[in-house]
């Protein structure tokens, strides 16, 4: 599919994206914009070298697609000066490998920070009060009367949640999990904590400012809660992992995808969870060792799992598809309209800008 076919500067996407504006953003400032519509969902090394063919200005690339030397090198060879993915994690990248042929590279992160926490939170929710399970049976036609026993989960209010990888999405994943759901919060950050640590401390501005408020009705925030049935929220910063592995009943994770995170949980790891904990991943599947993972949800059938991402995509370690213990989604977490749209917007502009010379919006190495 082309746009603005006598367009100045070619612009490569090598899947259709969602919405228009991202293709006017483009076609407004002379590109040429060439959007592949191979069926195939996972195009090959080869198939993208002949999308980038002799010129080639900009490439918008996918989380499935392998971009290293290769590419990089013959989309320098094309004349190209940038790539961006339409993702905000970057695995799939080798960063160093632009570098190297002066490819500026960019990535979409902002716009689908509440989406994909959003989803991390729907995975809690259906894993806690076995949605999945329930939907399944009653399409059977299995329901045959309300039963006490029938499909009884777990209530989050009052239980921890536990979040590793502090940083956009899972300081988002935490506040939801707080406000919505009155959970308390244990937290490790790999890199780095300034932002749950800023929301923590406006939140805590916030309980000082409404206990200033009241002060004059009750002695403390704490006594005032109480008085309304209500237990106050915890929060602690966790020293190690393994105390929020060990602490919490619901983990969330959200680290990004490299040597250090590769297996994050293991087999070990798993073990020191509680038996009845929930685990959900919506960062990249190989942060689990899923083998482990299915041998763990054999053992425990108490334990659960919510599931946006894979070891292998689009595969399934086998036997986790049998697991009735596991909420399993395709990769969905960033899938809102609006999101998505705002992520093609994005590369749009982060290709664009590289080659009207302006500073790449989104650089992975600032
Ligand atoms: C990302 O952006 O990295 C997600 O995995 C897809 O939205």
């Amino acid at each position: 599919e082309v746009w603005n076919p006598s367009g100045k500067y070619r612009v490569v996407s090598t899947k259709p994206m969602p919405g228009t504006r991202w293709i006017r953003l483009l076609t407004d400032q002379d590109c040429r914009v060439e959007i592949c519509t191979e069926k195939k969902t996972i195009l090959s090394v080869e198939d993208i070298l002949s999308l980038i063919g002799n010129r080639c200005d900009g490439v918008i690339g996918q989380l499935t697609e392998d971009w290293g030397e290769v590419l990089f090198s013959a989309l320098r060879r094309a004349g190209g000066k940038a790539f961006s993915n339409m993702a905000v994690g970057y695995n799939n990248v080798v960063v160093g490998a632009a570098n190297k042929y002066g490819i500026a590279v960019g990535n979409t992160p902002g716009v689908l920070t509440e989406t994909t926490a959003e989803l991390a939170a729907s995975l809690s929710l259906a894993a806690s009060r076995r949605i999945v399970e329930a939907d399944q049976f009653m399409r059977a036609g299995l329901y045959d009367g309300w039963l006490p026993h029938l499909f009884v989960g777990n209530l989050l209010k009052g239980q921890t949640v536990g979040v590793i990888g502090a940083g956009r999405i899972g300081s988002a994943y935490a506040r939801m999990m707080i406000e919505g759901f009155k959970m308390n919060l244990i937290y490790y950050d790999l890199y780095q904590a300034t932002r749950l640590e800023k929301f923590v401390t406006g939140m805590s501005l916030l309980a000082f400012s409404i206990y200033n408020c009241i002060s004059g009705l009750v002695s403390s925030y704490g006594e005032f809660l109480k008085a309304n049935g209500e237990q106050p929220v915890t929060w602690k910063r966790a020293s190690s992992m393994e105390d929020v592995l060990r602490e919490a009943d619901v983990i969330s994770l959200h680290p990004v995808l490299d040597k250090t995170t590769y297996h994050l949980i293991n087999k070990e790891r798993l073990a020191i969870m509680k038996k009845e904990a929930i685990l959900v991943n919506a960062s990249r599947g190989p942060v689990i060792d899923e083998a482990a993972l299915v041998e763990h949800l054999k053992q425990n059938p108490m334990f659960r799992v919510g599931l946006d991402v894979f070891e292998d995509e689009p595969f399934m370690k086998p036997g986790l598809a049998d697991m009735k213990n596991a909420v399993v989604v395709p990769h969905i977490a960033s899938a809102s309209k609006w999101t998505r749209e705002g992520m093609a917007t994005l590369a749009a502009l982060n290709v664009l800008g590289k080659i009207k010379g302006y500073p790449i919006w989104s650089d992975p190495n600032r």
